[in-house]
């Protein structure tokens, strides 16, 4: 445990707190690799950590890109509140690397984190899928191997399940392993097996780092040759010559056999984040760990934001888990929105001296749509606009609930505008057209209105909506001219709020303009049913 007020770095249960002005403890969420990088500069307080370094350290010999640094660095300083020019924990040293300048202690008080509910971070509405996980442990522990994928949209709450049972078995089990590797985001070619190879050198530099190097070097030498970070020169050298020209079975063998030796005795939980970015071998890998008969007390517990791209490597994965599920070889939890009694019970865990005031909770959940990011960037953005704040255990709201408007928070909209410039401009440029249109919208009266050829922009929808979690298929209906057509709507208002104003003032008033021209057209027959709707466009074309 390492102390930084307002930070406390919790190495064992792998949490960052901070210290709110309230005198409350709020958790600061952060991935695995940004985690682990913050702890690495952390532990090495007041010295220079060179870029080489810290790679070795958190990537333990796995090839990632330089830029991969930067980016858990980025994460890790705007976890903290850092700014790069005036630092006041990360400084970059240019060139070289980074150093921890403020003052680390150890803490006085014992560790909350362990205690369980009622802090900052509390998971609420989960209590039917822990219990999923927990009957799944308990068969993993009794010899019975089991796979399981956690799906759901993106900040619908994956990793934060995840998290609360890797606590929850941490603390009630001396006697257990954990390894946890992160598929990597990126658009080129993926490293063969980088997650796997992530929580094998994450397991081989943790406390029974020996144990685990053993079982490599006699089941697994083409795993261990990959893992330099372990050996000496000469070792791995030899180890290479040796294994030179291993085929991609033999690897998918060993790994399976050692794996079931590290989770002979102990029981093994083996989280692999993220697999909408996996690799194809390692969708083989979980393919035959899930179809191999032995005995392992071995849980795989993997996320993935659905759905998976239907195009590979993603196409493999999608095509794996129907086909295990259907054999009962896995088994599937599907995060849904949480409700509103779940975000009152949030709500009332950060207040337990009052409940939350009347109507709060609807609010936030009419708003993130029971997202439960979006709900924390709802509350966060109430609190900096001193809209809503909380002060010895309970909300104070300080202005009346209707009066509120949203906008979407900054960090939100980055993270939103970062998903989108990973499209196409042509995507891009279909969902800003549709952002225009409506919360739904029909692709053929948007292509209508602009003119835009319309089996094209059909195409441009379908896609988006199989393979990004911004628009979806909503439902087929006739259109008063006769015609049939597709009806899609956006996954989240926020995501059409973001799209929506990131263009100009003069394009919207133009296009709404269009759009309500082409809608008075379609429907001049039985004009009521639109009105609503006219008025919108034309009020917003300044019509
Ligand atoms: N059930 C919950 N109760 C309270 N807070 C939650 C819950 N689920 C998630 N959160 C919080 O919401 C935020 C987003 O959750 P998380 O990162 O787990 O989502 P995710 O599904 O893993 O997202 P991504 O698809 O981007 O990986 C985090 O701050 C997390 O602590
Ligand atoms: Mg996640």
């Amino acid at each position: 445990m390492k102390v930084f007020p307002p930070f406390r770095l919790d190495t064992v249960n792998q949490c960052l707190w901070r210290l709110g002005d309230t005198g409350e403890e709020e958790r600061v969420m952060l991935t695995p690799k940004a985690f682990a990088v913050l702890a690495y500069l952390v532990e090495h307080a007041g010295r220079l950590v060179m870029h080489d370094e810290l790679l070795e350290a958190v990537w333990a010999g796995c090839v990632v890109e330089p830029q991969a640094v930067r980016k858990y660095v980025l994460c890790a300083r705007s976890a903290l509140g850092d700014c790069p020019k005036k630092s006041r924990f990360i400084e970059t040293v240019a060139k070289r690397g980074y150093r921890f300048i403020a003052p680390v202690s150890k803490p006085i008080t014992p560790n909350p984190v362990v205690s369980g509910r009622g802090a900052h971070g509390t998971l609420v509405g989960r209590e039917g899928a822990l219990e999923e996980l927990h009957q799944g442990w308990q068969r993993a522990s009794s010899g019975e191997r089991q796979i399981v994928f956690i799906t759901g949209e993106p900040g619908i709450g994956k990793t934060a399940l995840v998290e609360e049972f890797r606590r929850q078995v941490a603390v009630a089990e001396k006697c257990i392993r954990i390894a946890h590797g992160q598929c990597a985001e990126g658009y080129g070619t993926k490293e063969a097996y980088g997650p796997m190879l992530d929580a094998l050198g994450r397991l081989s530099h943790g406390p029974q780092a020996e144990a685990i190097v053993q079982v490599l070097s006699t089941e697994a030498p083409t795993w261990l040759a990959q893992l330099p970070g372990l050996l000496t020169r000469e070792h791995r050298e030899m180890l290479q010559r040796e294994i030179l020209g291993a085929t991609r079975e033999r690897m998918l063998r060993e790994i399976g056999e050692a794996l079931e030796s590290i989770a002979a005795e102990t029981t093994l939980l083996l989280v692999l984040e993220d697999l909408q970015w996996v690799d194809e071998s390692t969708v083989n890998l979980i393919s035959a760990l899930a179809r191999r008969r032995t005995a392992a007390k071995l849980m795989l517990l993997a996320t993935c934001c659905c759905p998976p791209a239907p195009e590979p490597p993603s196409h493999a994965l999608k095509a794996l888990i129907p086909d295990l599920l259907v054999r009962r070889l896995c088994r599937k939890i599907d995060l849904t929105p949480l409700s509103e009694a779940d975000v009152e019970e949030y709500l009332g865990d950060l207040s337990p001296a009052s409940p939350p005031p009347q109507g709060l909770s609807a609010l936030v959940h009419r708003h993130a749509e029971g997202n439960p990011l979006f709900m924390i960037a709802a509350l966060e953005h109430m609190g900096k606009r001193h809209l809503l704040t909380r002060a010895n255990g309970r909300w104070q709201l300080h202005v009346p609930l209707e009066q509120i408007e949203f906008e979407v928070p900054d960090n939100l909209r980055h993270m939103i505008e970062a998903q989108l410039e990973r499209l196409s401009a042509q995507e891009q440029s279909a969902l800003e057209l549709a952002s225009i249109a409506g919360a739904s919208f029909f692709p053929s009266v948007i292509s209508s209105a602009a003119d835009i050829d319309a089996p094209g922009l059909e195409k441009l929808y379908e896609q988006l909506s199989r393979r990004h979690h911004i628009v979806r298929w909503a439902d087929t209906q006739s259109l008063p001219d006769g015609s049939v057509t597709e009806r899609y709507e956006f996954v989240h208002a926020l995501y059409r709020q973001v799209l929506y104003d990131r263009q100009s003032p003069g394009r919207r008033a133009r296009l709404h303009r269009q759009i309500g021209e082409r809608l008075e057209a379609m429907h001049a027959q039985r004009m009521e049913k639109v009105v609503p709707e006219l008025a919108y466009h034309f009020e917003r074309a300044a019509d």
